[in-house]
């Protein structure tokens, strides 16, 4: 069996994966949405000691397996330094007291492999990661073989519905409370502009519709808020849809992945489908309770890396906040 360890943002997150079936055997997560909630927003600072108590508790309910753990795997980037800090120093720590080697996931490659959790790998996969630090289209042909299309210029869509929920003074995470709230609105009610709409440049962008939100809700009143939710999340998913509307001509889909935390929101999803509909292409999805944050997809990438041999010595395991896929 396979220990993993995700605590690359406000998730303390720990699994037991078999090596052989692939099987989740063991996967428990502690959130902290709650204290970040009071801040609008993950507080790195305080997601930090969070984990520092969160993990250890998780650790000792699976005590019962270590007879059988094999390896420590642990996300080491993307994310917050100081809380990717708090994973390693346990993965470390089990490493040497257990005489286990270590793997270090990137966390990206994680959320591509929430697709396959308890199942086989299925390539090639054109993936849309949407989550509170991420938006991308990545080609994935491979474990090793994933390529970066396109990106967001500025914000993630996950973060700016977070920070549209923050102005109307809702809770955190704000894409589940914006998701439903928009439920009650028009989606025409605001004509927000469709971000980079003339340029031919494959990317995304999400600091115009933020700044026109502020907007619509500095001039508006609480009751207009469903309305401004309702057209908001209709814009920031159009603007995904069109720009790989346009990519998707000239690179048909075999299959098409939503992952991330954000790939929760249905009303992208059904976008999603009605885009992929003259393709034939199939829309795969994670299960919800493997969307966002958990160690059950680190676990998932850890197992094929076991597999094939790929362990980091304790010296070369150090977080890496910014690395790319
Ligand atoms: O993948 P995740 O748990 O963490 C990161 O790696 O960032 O994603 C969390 C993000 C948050 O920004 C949250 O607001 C967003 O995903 N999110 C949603 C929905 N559920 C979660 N965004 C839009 N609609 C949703 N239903
Ligand atoms: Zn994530």
């Amino acid at each position: 069996m396979i220990l993993s360890i995700e605590s690359s943002c406000d998730d303390s997150s720990v699994a037991i994966t078999d090596i052989k079936t692939k099987k989740l055997i063991f996967h428990r997560k502690i959130s902290q949405e709650l204290e970040h909630a009071v801040y609008g927003g993950v507080v790195p600072e305080l997601a930090s000691r969070l984990h520092a108590e969160a993990l250890p508790k998780i650790l000792e309910e699976c005590q019962p397996y270590f007879e059988n753990v094999k390896a420590i795997a642990v996300t080491n980037a993307p994310g917050l330094a100081v809380t990717l800090i708090e994973g390693i120093t346990m993965a470390k720590a089990l490493s040497v007291s257990l005489d286990l080697p270590l793997i270090a996931v990137n966390h990206l490659k994680g959320h591509i492999y929430s697709l396959f959790i308890d199942k086989e790998t299925l390539f090639p996969q054109t993936v849309l990661l949407v989550s509170g630090g991420h938006t991308q289209v990545i080609e994935v042909k491979s474990l090793n073989e994933m390529k970066t299309v396109a990106a967001t210029m500025d914000d993630s869509f996950g973060e700016s519905f977070d920070k549209v929920a923050k102005m109307m003074g809702l809770a955190y995470p704000g894409g589940p409370v914006i998701e439903k709230l928009a439920k009650e609105g028009n989606p025409k009610a605001y004509p927000f502009t469709i971000p980079l709409q003339q340029k031919k440049i494959f990317a995304f962008s999400y600091s115009g519709i933020k700044n026109a939100v502020r907007l619509a809700v500095e001039e508006g009143s609480e009751a207009d808020y469903a309305n401004i939710a309702a057209s908001f999340q209709e814009v920031a998913s159009e603007h995904l849809i069109r720009k790989i509307k346009k990519y998707l001509v000239e690179h048909p889909p075999k299959n098409f992945a939503i992952v991330g935390g954000a790939s929760a929101n249905l009303y992208l999803r059904n976008k999603v489908e009605t885009m992929l509909a003259p393709y034939g292409a199939k829309l795969h999805l994670a299960e919800l309770q493997y969307c966002s944050d958990n160690a059950a997809m680190i676990g998932r990438v850890a197992v094929e890396m076991y597999r094939a041999g790929d362990f980091i010595s304790i010296e070369e395991l150090q977080a890496s906040p910014r690395a790319p896929l």
